[in-house]
């Protein structure tokens, strides 16, 4: 299994206090303020999915200059708008989530609120409009909140602002360097620029903005930078941490930050050491420096840091061993150091930490024991992931769980944690979102009480690859856990019958996985309701039995089915071949068998990529008619990156944020005569194992139309005669195995142009005529040609006669006898190989079951020649030329 989680945002709320005096008597706004602010609502129009809030509502809706009771009506009453109680000007505008959809210029008459403080457009829909200049002149500003507006750009007018204290710009799609121009701002104390597309080094000057308490610049993938040594008062210069060369340079001003009290670069691109000067931001209570590239020692600076409420330092490279000091960062709430790589013991202060919600340890390389019960006082953690380190022993058995007070988790990762029993202390979690016991030693059954404990609220459970025997109560249980969407219990020891629960569960699970476990009976009438959530079904590797139930057909988000290696009983489920969704089916080594009919409509299997029929009882013609409608098949897609695996996604909410759970399809696949298993699969892999049946009759031709088809296996079947010279044309293919058939005639020779073939088998046929020489073909062993006594030529040690060259039967082709074209076409191919090969020494891989491929020394070899070979080819193309 391959999860990954990871919080989706870290939602800061920022609050804006107004200085806002009422006196008994208002005066009435200025007529020309009123005027500017209704032509404001004629330029833009109201459309409510220009707001993404759920409280959004039309706030100008109401604006209105009729005159109500005689008396005009007062623009200070509108909503969104406050006037300064003396003078009557109209000093704060807050439009936020207003539904609000149009272009702003600086034509516009928002810029005669000459008198204005504060000015909020925030999640509104401005139409990717610049960011008007204008703005600028806004002389009084103090709050500015263009975030999740839609507008792009940065006017260097901004720098104008000198009353400005609080800016947000985040989302705004700014797309440049971070604006030196910023430093102009001397009253910043707020200052964000969430994903604002900001790039290049992170300007050391913006961290001498004097007044700065917030600084947010997070979800700048591009944006690269190091922190500089901060020396107050001290004359020494600047020092940067660098690849730039600012040596010698002595900056501008020196840089403060004392008075910093937030801040956040997560996932950008920082880099570097954390500088010890760090210590001195005495007055910080956030640090979010997550998912950057920091590197070096467990930074020492953090025990300066005694305010320190949240702190994020997952996804970086921190080496060394957690201090025991960290036990006196009693105010922290969140420690998470997720994704490093630290090592060592996990100290037991930490036990002092008794605010802790958050912490979470997982992905590292510590190792040493923890006892469960350094927690005990952690009344408020409900976050906690101790999984997938080096080599570390969770023991749970002394927590004390009589406490009331014991903490209630919603996330609980304890995978590859040695344990040996199910925690005690689970019984009393109701709370539980998220429990991931998976890659343990746990013995013996799995207890009820697992499935009582948070049966209102589990979303996922794992329990996959321990040694559980039995499952009590599970018929019953498992179906009433109403949040339930994953559920892995594979790799087990379990058996019983599937709970006839699974066909109507009060849930909506998405995944269900019980591979490799010893369950029995009949597969459950699975989806028998419409309206499934039902992704992917993995019961591979038991002793099931039956037929396979019909009711899968209703199953409509299905996009993985392995019922691979039980006993089914069945014919083809063409019946699948409505699910629109379905890219992997796995049903090899059952008892299936019958003629497979050719499909009845173009759009059967429409999505299908990898099929695996194999070690089963088929029998008749192979099913043309589907290979030519399998369309999904056809598309060739290389080179994409980042690489794109079959996988699912779902959300949910624990600790206050919004988790995204990514969940990768597995299956075992036949490669080079092996099964691997694959943990996940590439979104281009495209597999056709029909191997081990009873097919009989000619391979189909049209089958060359499966152009991005990677894996072909027809091995051990009666199949009978030429291997269709359109072979030729499934240039992505990696791997072909026609073993143990009745083929005949000869190897096509366009099967040279399969320059991605690492491997290929057609032994124990009735093959006659020279293997193709020359070409990639012959560097096989001869282990791929034997069996096929009228075979010859090179690997195998049988000479062709003066005939074999000769084939009448070869259909004549465009690379049939002229040698020139011959010619040409070994150059492109050469080309191709080329490729290949730079792409395995960069480490870089090409095909995806060159993954799994070893080349013999002979390939290598043949490869290295070809190389030096194009070169030359291509010089003597040049002089010909
Ligand atoms: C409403 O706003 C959306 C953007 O949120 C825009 O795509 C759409 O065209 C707008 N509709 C109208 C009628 O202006
Ligand atoms: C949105 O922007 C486009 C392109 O700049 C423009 O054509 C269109 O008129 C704008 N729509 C509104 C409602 O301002
Ligand atoms: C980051 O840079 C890469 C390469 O220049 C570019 O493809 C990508 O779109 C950039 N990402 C963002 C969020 O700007
Ligand atoms: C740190 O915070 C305290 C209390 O809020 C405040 O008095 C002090 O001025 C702050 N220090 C700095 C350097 O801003
Ligand atoms: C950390 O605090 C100690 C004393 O509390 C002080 O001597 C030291 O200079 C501080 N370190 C930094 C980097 O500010
Ligand atoms: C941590 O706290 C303990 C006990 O309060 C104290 O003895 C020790 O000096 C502190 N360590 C640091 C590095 O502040
Ligand atoms: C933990 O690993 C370190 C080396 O990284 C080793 O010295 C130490 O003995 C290990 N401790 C335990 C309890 O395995
Ligand atoms: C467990 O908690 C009880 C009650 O608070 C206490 O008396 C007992 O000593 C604790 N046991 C352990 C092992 O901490
Ligand atoms: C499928 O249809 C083709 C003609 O399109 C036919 O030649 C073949 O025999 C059929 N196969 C089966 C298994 O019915
Ligand atoms: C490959 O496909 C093309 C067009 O689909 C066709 O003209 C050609 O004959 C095919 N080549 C082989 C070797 O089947």
């Amino acid at each position: 299994m391959e999860l990954y989680m990871f919080p989706l945002l870290h939602i800061i709320i920022l609050s804006c206090s107004s200085n806002l005096f009422l006196l008994p008597v208002q005066p009435l706004c200025h007529k020309d303020e009123s005027i500017a602010l209704l032509q404001l609502k004629e330029i833009l129009t109201i459309n409510m999915s220009a707001s993404r809030d759920p409280r959004a509502y039309p706030k100008l809706a109401s604006w209105d200059q009729a005159e109500q009771n005689g008396a005009e009506s007062d623009c200070c009453s509108w909503d969104g708008v406050q006037c300064d109680g003396k003078t009557g000007h109209v000093i704060s505008l807050d439009l936020s989530s207003s539904c609000l959809y149009g272009s702003i210029s600086s034509s516009t008459s928002l810029f005669n609120l000459k008198h204005l403080r504060m000015l909020n457009l925030a999640d509104n829909h401005f139409n990717h409009s610049q960011v008007p200049a204008k703005l600028g002149h806004l002389a009084d500003l103090t709050y500015l909140n263009l975030s999740n507006s839609f507008f792009s750009g940065l006017p260097s007018e901004i720098s104008l602002l000198s009353n400005l204290s609080t800016i947000d710009l985040s989302y705004v799609d700014i797309s440049s360097q971070v604006p030196e121009f910023l430093v102009n701002l001397s009253s910043l104390k707020h200052l964000l620029m969430k994903n604002c597309g900001l790039y290049g080094d992170f300007p050391e000057k913006i961290f001498h903005l004097p007044k700065l308490q917030f600084l947010a610049a997070q979800h700048n993938p591009n944006l690269t930078g190091q922190f500089p040594e901060f020396r107050s008062g001290s004359p020494l210069r600047t020092m940067w941490f660098s690849r730039t060369n600012l040596a010698g340079e002595i900056p501008f001003s020196i840089g403060k930050l004392e008075s910093l009290e937030i801040l956040s670069v997560a996932k950008s691109k920082f880099s570097g050491f954390l500088p010890s000067s760090l210590g001195r931001l005495a007055n910080i209570t956030f640090l979010d420096l997550s998912y950057n590239n920091f590197s070096g020692e467990f930074p020492t600076f953090l025990q300066n840091l005694t305010k320190l409420n949240i702190l994020w330092l997952g996804g970086n490279q921190l080496t060394g061993q957690i201090p025991s000091w960290m036990g006196n960062l009693t105010e922290l709430r969140v420690l998470s150091l997720a994704r490093n790589k630290l090592n060592g013991p996990i100290p037991q202060s930490l036990s002092r930490l008794k605010k802790l919600q958050t912490l979470n340890l997982y992905e590292n390389y510590f190792n040493g024991t923890v006892d469960f019960s350094m927690f005990d006082d952690m009344k408020d953690l409900m976050e906690l992931a101790l999984g997938n380190n080096q080599n570390l022993s969770v023991l749970t058995n002394r927590a004390n769980n009589t406490k009331s007070t014991y903490p209630k988790f919603e996330i609980l990762g304890l995978t590859f944690c040695n344990l040996r029993e199910f925690p005690e202390f689970l019984k009393h979690q109701d709370k539980l979102r998220f429990l991931d016991l998976g890659r343990n030693n746990i013995y013996g059954p799995m207890p009820k009480w697992v499935w009582n404990a948070s049966m209102h609220t589990i979303v996922f459970l794992a329990v996959n690859d321990n040694f559980l025997t039995s499952i009590e109560q599970f018929p019953t249980m498992f179906c009433e856990l109403s949040s339930l969407v994953l559920l892995d219990l594979s790799n087990n020891l379990l058996s019983g019958i599937l709970p006839q629960c699974l066909e109507n569960p009060k849930n909506v699970l998405s995944i269900l996985s019980i591979r490799n476990n010893s369950f029995h009976g009949t597969i459950p009438q699975i989806c028998s309701k419409n309206g499934s959530n039902l992704r992917m079904i993995d019961l591979s590797y038991n002793r099931l039995k039956g037929q396979l139930p019909r009711s899968l057909a209703n199953c409509m988000m299905l996009e993985s089915i392995n019922l691979g290696n039980n006993q089914l009983l069945d014919l083809f489920p063409s019946w699948l071949g409505s699910l629109p969704k379905l890219s992997l089916l796995t049903l090899r080594s059952n008892r299936l068998h019958g003629v497979i009919r050719n499909s009845t409509s173009t759009h059967e299997f429409q999505s299908l990529r990898v099929i695996d029929i194999s070690y089963n009882n088929f029998h008749g013609e192979l099913p043309s008619e589907y290979l030519r409608n399998w369309h999904s098949m056809k598309v060739t897609d290389y080179g994409r990156s980042p690489v794109t695996y079959m996988q699912t996604q779902s959300s949910f909410e624990a600790v206050r944020r919004t988790w995204t759970l990514e969940y990768a399809y597995s299956t075992t696949i036949t490669v080079k005569g092996l099964n691997l298993h694959y943990g996940r699969i590439q979104e281009i892999l495209v597999v056709i194992d029909f191997s081990s049946n009873r097919f009989q009759g000619e391979i189909p031709h049209c089958i060359g139309d499966l152009q991005g088809l990677r894996l072909l296996n027809l091995s051990n079947n009666n199949l009978n005669g030429r291997i269709p010279y359109s072979f030729g044309n499934m240039t992505s293919l990696e791997s072909i195995d026609l073993s143990r058939n009745k083929l005949s005639g000869e190897i096509p020779r366009s099967l040279v142009e399969l320059t991605f073939l690492a491997f290929f088998n057609v032994s124990n046929n009735l093959l006659t005529g020279r293997i193709p020489q020359g070409n990639q073909l012959s560097t096989f062993e001869n282990t791929s040609y034997m069996g096929n006594l009228e075979l010859c030529g090179d690997p195998l040690s049988k000479k062709c006669g003066h005939n074999a060259d000769k084939s009448p039967t070869e259909p004549s082709s465009r690379f049939g006898d002229h040698e020139e074209k011959d010619w040409d076409y070994s150059l492109f191919r050469d080309f191709n190989w080329l490729t290949v090969v730079i792409g395995l020494s960069g480490g870089i891989v090409v095909g995806v079951m060159l993954e799994n491929t070893i080349m013999t020394k002979k390939r290598v070899l043949w490869l290295a020649k070809k190389i030096t070979c194009w070169g030359k080819k291509k010089s003597q193309a040049r002089r010909r030329i």
